[in-house]
């Protein structure tokens, strides 16, 4: 007997859909793309039972033919199965996003990876960790788990914050997202279902999808982030998650961030939906306007949340140290997950990083006074230069999220830019499906002077594009961080 799944009705699907005479046509394909829409931005959740064709198109007031070729096209292209005992159901396909090094051609802007240079502290720290490597030699130069120092300073700057933390419930792995690969790796079984923000760092999808899990997609929505709460209330009801992916703080691409209270209630249903909320804290120091806000998981028993952090944005993504923070019992499970995998993370890495935790604060201040007038100048750049780009204004993180103009899509300029020498990701990178190529991420992690320059590339791109000059033949780009 089939899961019993929850079902549109016609009338609910029907007032979702709108007038079918604004669809473009032919009509079935116009309705596809309707539903297709509903389905990627999380309107509509993956695994909701359609109406029976003949219901809807009476309700449509369309032919059946209509809704039956609509409902063969969400098939093919993956937004829909046909389920035995259930009829159609809605679905998403697999993410698929390709990894590309970081170029260093000399004059190549690459604002395609939300990833600031090294931390000027970086060396020095190093250099600290070389000379304490000799007191390393002698033994087997494993640490599993983590250097038992660092995993110290790990748990203490976590109680600093109010999250209580003892060593034993912080495992050390190899930047942040190995930790999260980490827990998908142990505890997504196949068929499983994570509920993500919507839009979300790429990232997440491919693990999601590695891992043989299916993603429920939730609006973000960067003008009021605590909305967030009943979307994830809604879609949780509907498609029963197994597990959460959130950034409170600064979210990927967005730059969102959860309201004190928005995140206590964000926890809080997620775990009274039964769901291990994984907390994606990359951004969570990167506060450029207000100050900390409690940790996510703060009210909750350590047991609702596995907390993932690391240094790749505050110091550097060639340093790969990040951490993962759970109840005990857990993170020894998760322990010997990444045992298997890896037997340790570099010596020479965690010691570099135990002590610039060390010095931890004075880095993040640095680090803030830089990505604040960096964000600064790229935000006045986009008004002189774009102004009729709707451009997110975040206190913090690493990007603004800008909705294009209604005459150009966010693939087109991607590819427009890319033989005049800048490197974008474009915005269906960050979604599931088809879904967000009117908007563009712009990370402000360069030089003032090359986002200014990033933006002069991009006027010229859009007068191209609207002149038929450029080409902007739309290709998935390879991305992204
Ligand atoms: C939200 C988020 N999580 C994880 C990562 C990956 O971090 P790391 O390089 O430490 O694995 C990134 C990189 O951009 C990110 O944006």
């Amino acid at each position: 007997m089939p899961p019993l799944l929850d079902q549109s009705t016609p009338r609910e699907l029907a007032s979702l859909i709108g007038p079918v005479d604004g669809l473009p046509t032919p009509r079935y394909a116009g309705l596809a793309r309707r539903i297709r829409d509903l389905v990627t931005t999380g309107t509509l959740p993956a695994g909701r039972r359609l109406p029976a064709e003949r219901e809807l198109a009476a309700e449509l007031d369309v032919s059946r033919v209509t809704v039956a070729s609509a409902y063969r096209v969400l098939r093919e292209e993956g937004f829909a199965s046909t389920r035995h005992g259930s009829g159609t159901v809605t679905d998403l396909p697999s993410a698929g996003t390709r990894w590309l090094p970081p170029s260093s051609r000399p004059g190549l802007l690459d604002l395609a990876h939300a990833a600031p240079e090294a931390a000027p502290r970086l060396m020095g720290a190093y250099q600290q960790a070389l000379a304490a490597l000799p007191a390393q030699l002698a033994g087997h130069g494993y640490a599993p788990g983590g250097l038992p120092q660092l995993r110290a300073a790990i748990a203490d700057r976590f109680t600093a914050r109010g999250l209580p933390t003892e060593p034993g419930q912080v495992v050390v792995t190899a930047g942040v997202g190995d930790a999260t690969a980490v827990v998908l790796e142990t505890l997504l079984q196949p068929g499983d279902r994570v509920l993500v923000e919507h839009p979300t760092y790429p990232g997440i999808l491919g693990l999601v999808a590695a891992a043989g899990g299916r993603c429920t997609p939730v609006p973000v929505d960067p003008g009021d982030p605590d909305a967030i709460v009943g979307a994830a209330d809604l879609a949780a009801r509907q498609s029963s998650p197994r597990l959460a992916f959130v950034m409170p703080d600064f979210s990927n691409p967005t730059g969102a961030r959860l309201s004190a209270p928005g995140r206590r209630r964000l926890a809080a249903t997620l775990w009274q939906h039964g769901m291990l909320t994984v907390v994606d804290e990359v951004a969570a120091d990167l506060h450029l306007d207000d100050g900390p806000l409690p940790p996510f998981g703060a009210s909750l028993p350590d047991a609702a949340t596995v907390t993932v952090g690391g240094l790749s944005k505050a110091v550097w993504g060639g340093l790969r140290v990040g951490w993962l923070r759970t109840e005990a019992t857990l993170a020894a499970q998760l322990e010997e997950t990444l045992g298997r995998r890896q037997l340790s993370i570099g010596l020479l890495d965690q010691l570099t990083a135990a002590i610039l935790l060390g010095q931890l604060d004075e880095l993040l201040e640095e680090r803030r006074t830089q990505l604040r007038e960096r964000r600064d100048a790229l935000r006045a750049a986009l008004a002189e230069r774009l102004p009729d780009w709707d451009v997110t204004s975040p206190a913090g993180g690493l990007s603004v999220w800008c909705r294009l103009p209604a005459d150009i899509g966010s693939a087109a300029v991607t590819a427009a830019a890319a033989p005049l020498g800048l490197l974008l990701a474009e915005g269906r990178a960050f979604g599931t499906g088809h879904a967000f190529d009117d908007r563009l991420r712009l990370p402000f992690t360069r030089p003032v002077g090359d986002l200014r320059r990033a933006i002069d590339v991009l006027a010229q791109v859009q007068a191209r594009l609207r002149s038929g000059a450029a080409d902007g033949t739309p290709a998935r780009s390879a991305t992204v961080v």
